[in-house]
């Protein structure tokens, strides 16, 4: 590793993350599902798709930022929300920090190991993001502590159907980070000093609670009660998002859109943006890479509602790709989550310099003089890459239930 830590592309921090940290944290952060085809499919399907740079009449300033669901970015690339588990003692603090410092926001997710008060302290522009999980009430309740902390906008997650396993095998994590439970895991973290050394300094161990879902102050859930009690929530319906979009009141996000039909109706309910996302491949494997799928969603759509994209984001130049695809912006999920484990706040931001550098290099190449001229025709697109899921079902009636 470099003295100071500075990494040159997201692949070497995940190669540092793996090095650093224990083998079952590191397996918790790679995460996805069954037999990772979505997981794969979500790089892969980057790599099938071209550039078409030109040769003179470039820019020699290019502009990156946007706004999103009304907050000014330097750059069109948002922080997804995480359930950040023992990555790093700092967690979403250090994530909200470089977040700022480069411009851009914060989705802090409502598993996430700091209370949503420090995270906004750190970063203004936070997102929070919330399950449908719970009474009406408890959802409410968690909806107006982020509020009255400051949360300019929220974010909900409903693309989860309790996939379980993996044939690479999955993390053991435990209930609580204990003596115990650290004991048990100590032939990997004897392993792994430069983790252990990051918590030893700061005089905590793993936190693996959830502070976001009880009022401040009160004894967290662990995040496996937190996960019961999600599984025992009877799923939500459209009407369910019309309500949490009236209770909230603010800029919405709708976050797992794959199919039209399901675009369309988040449209009915009265959302602000969507992100087309398949959960970073950790949900129903098989889904497509969400890059294949954006394109009919944004035909659909795009003039309706502000559509983001999540999933498989490496380099900048895959940020290229889906704005050229019709993605006002993206979310990265592993990307700084391991540029956080190899480095911490400095290794968010370096990640964050990598996508800009990379996004800067890609405008200036395809002969831009800003994100919002990018277009399918930068692109070589091949036959058979796009994915439209639900399209029969879009023409059809769209009762809300
Ligand atoms: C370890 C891990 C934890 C995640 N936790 C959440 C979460 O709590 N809430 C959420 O909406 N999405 C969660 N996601 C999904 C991300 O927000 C995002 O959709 C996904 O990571 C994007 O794919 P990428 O990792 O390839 O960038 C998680 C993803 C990972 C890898």
């Amino acid at each position: 590793m470099s003295r100071n830590g500075w990494f040159e592309t997201v692949a070497e921090a995940q190669r540092r993350a793996k090095r650093r940290l224990p083998r079952s944290v590191y397996g918790a952060l790679l995460a996805g599902s069954e037999k990772g085809v979505t997981y794969r499919d979500n790089t892969a399907a980057f790599s099938e798709l071209g550039l078409a740079p030109h040769v003179a009449g470039h820019h020699a300033v290019r502009d990156l930022s946007t706004t999103v669901m009304g907050e000014s970015i330097s750059l069109p690339v948002l922080i997804s929300p995480t359930g950040v588990q023992a990555v790093h003692p700092d967690g979403e603090v250090a994530v909200a920090r470089a977040a700022a410092n480069r411009g851009t926001i914060m989705g802090l997710s409502s598993y996430a190991s700091k209370p949503v008060e420090e995270v906004v302290a750190a970063n203004p522009q936070t997102f929070f993001q919330l399950y449908w999980s719970g009474s009406r009430d408890a959802i409410v309740r968690r909806m107006d502590r982020a509020r009255a902390a400051g949360a300019r906008g929220l974010i909900v997650t409903l693309d989860w159907s309790f996939s379980n396993g993996r044939d690479w095998g999955s993390p053991a994590i435990p209930e609580r980070m204990t003596l115990k439970a650290m004991a048990t895991l100590s032939p990997q973290v004897i392993t792994r000093p430069q983790w252990l050394l990051a918590y030893a300094r700061t005089l905590r161990i793993p936190d693996l609670t959830t502070p976001n879902l009880t009022e401040p102050g009160q004894d967290a859930p662990t995040f496996f009660g937190a996960y019961g009690e999600w599984m025992q929530t009877p799923p939500a319906t459209w009407a369910d998002v019309a309500w949490l979009r009236e209770q909230w009141g603010g800029p919405f996000m709708l976050k797992g859109i794959s199919r039209i039909d399901d675009a369309k109706r988040a449209v009915d309910a009265g959302v602000t943006a969507i992100s087309v996302s398949n959960h970073g491949g950790n949900n129903l494997d098989s889904t497509p890479a969400t890059i294949r799928m954006l394109p009919s969603v944004a035909e659909a759509v795009g003039g309706q509602v502000e559509i983001v994209l999540d999933g498989g984001i490496r380099r900048g130049s895959d940020v290229a790709k889906a704005l050229a695809l019709g993605a006002r912006a993206v979310m990265i999920g592993r990307a700084y989550l391991w540029g956080l484990a190899a480095n911490g706040q400095a290794g968010v931001e370096n990640v964050l310099d990598i996508l800009r550098g990379g996004l800067d290099s890609a405008v200036l190449g395809l002969g831009h003089a800003s994100i919002h001229e990018l277009g399918p025709d930068d692109l070589v697109i091949p036959p058979g890459f796009t994915r439209t899921l639900g399209a029969a079902a879009a023409v059809k009636n769209r009762p809300l239930r």
